[in-house]
């Protein structure tokens, strides 16, 4: 595949694959994203399916399907062809639910929607989920409720090779306690919140390449430094994604569309601009192999 300059610090593949043995996408963005119709999870995967899925994964990070018919054990068995499902480390503040289930609902009563901030997935965790799987079957009838991605391979690459190396060298705190209690307000379950250190620069367990693993939803502070260089370094890193569109691909919603992410190497933001309208959906997330590593 070639590899082209799109400017100074940003080498992009070009031509990434479109073509599988099982179906075609369509690429939302060049560098991130692609949409595939004409595919039923509800059905057995298995076989060249589920390599496809494999590798058009590997190739675009964020795989959009679209008309799908799942309920949640059709849900949770698509899941369960990546690995083991991830139970919320909010789970106890909703026992009554399918501990593999995640609710993702925003009404006019929320008093806020999840997610409305870049992050990957439960970073907090010694092992955070390797993907997430979002099943949106109501959207907002005014429209929006979409989600923002960004490529955070891409982002990696952009740095300097000097600010690289000084970052491949670093460690960050991961803390629970941010989202679930700063922002979300919930009571955390007896000896809190998950809280672990994973590296700023880890390498994809699959594809060998190098990640921006930093995000403004749970890195409180980087290790081994002072508190402000600490906050200038992560302010820079979090500051990247608001300032660089070509990192992002936009999933725009539609009834009964199952969204796949590779939350090892992107990060999201769901925008709420639709209140007072509602947006229903849920989410299955698989626990990684392996914890973040360089
Ligand atoms: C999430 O962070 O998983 C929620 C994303 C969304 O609702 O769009």
């Amino acid at each position: 595949m070639a590899v082209v300059a799109l400017s100074k610090h940003v080498p992009v593949q070009e031509a990434r694959r479109t073509e599988y043995s099982s179906f075609s996408v369509t690429p939302i963005s060049p560098h991130i994203g692609a949409e595939i119709r004409g595919v039923d999870l509800s059905q057995p995967v298995g076989g060249q399916l589920l390599a496809d899925i494999r590798q058009a994964w590997a190739d675009w990070m964020v795989l959009v399907f679209r008309d799908q018919r799942l309920d949640r054990e059709a849900h949770k068995a698509f899941g369960r062809h990546f690995g083991r499902l991830h139970v919320h480390p909010m789970h106890h503040n909703r026992p009554d639910q399918d501990p593999e289930i995640l609710v993702v609902k925003t009404t006019a009563k929320s008093a806020y929607t999840a997610g409305e901030g870049w992050h990957a997935d439960v970073t907090c965790d010694a092992v955070p989920p390797m993907g997430s799987m979002l099943y949106i079957t109501e959207t907002p009838e005014c429209g929006g409720g979409d989600t923002l991605f960004a490529n955070m391979y891409m982002a990696c690459e952009m740095l300097s090779p000097a600010m690289r190396g000084f970052m491949e060298g670093l460690d960050a705190v991961h803390d629970g306690a941010l989202p679930y209690v700063g922002n979300y307000k919930s009571v955390p379950p007896e000896g809190g919140y998950p809280r672990h250190v994973h590296p700023v620069i880890t390498r994809h367990p699959d594809t060998g390449r190098q990640v921006l693993y930093v995000n403004s939803g749970f890195t409180s502070h980087v290790e081994g430094l002072q508190r402000w260089e600490s906050r200038a370094l992560l302010d820079m890193a979090f500051g990247l994604l608001q300032r660089e569109p070509k990192l992002h691909c936009r999933v725009r919603w539609e009834p009964n569309t199952l969204t796949f992410w590779d939350n090892r190497c992107t990060q999201h933001q769901a925008v709420w601009d639709y209140y007072p309208y509602s947006r229903y959906g849920e989410r299955v997330s698989i626990v990684g192999e392996d914890a973040p590593a360089r």
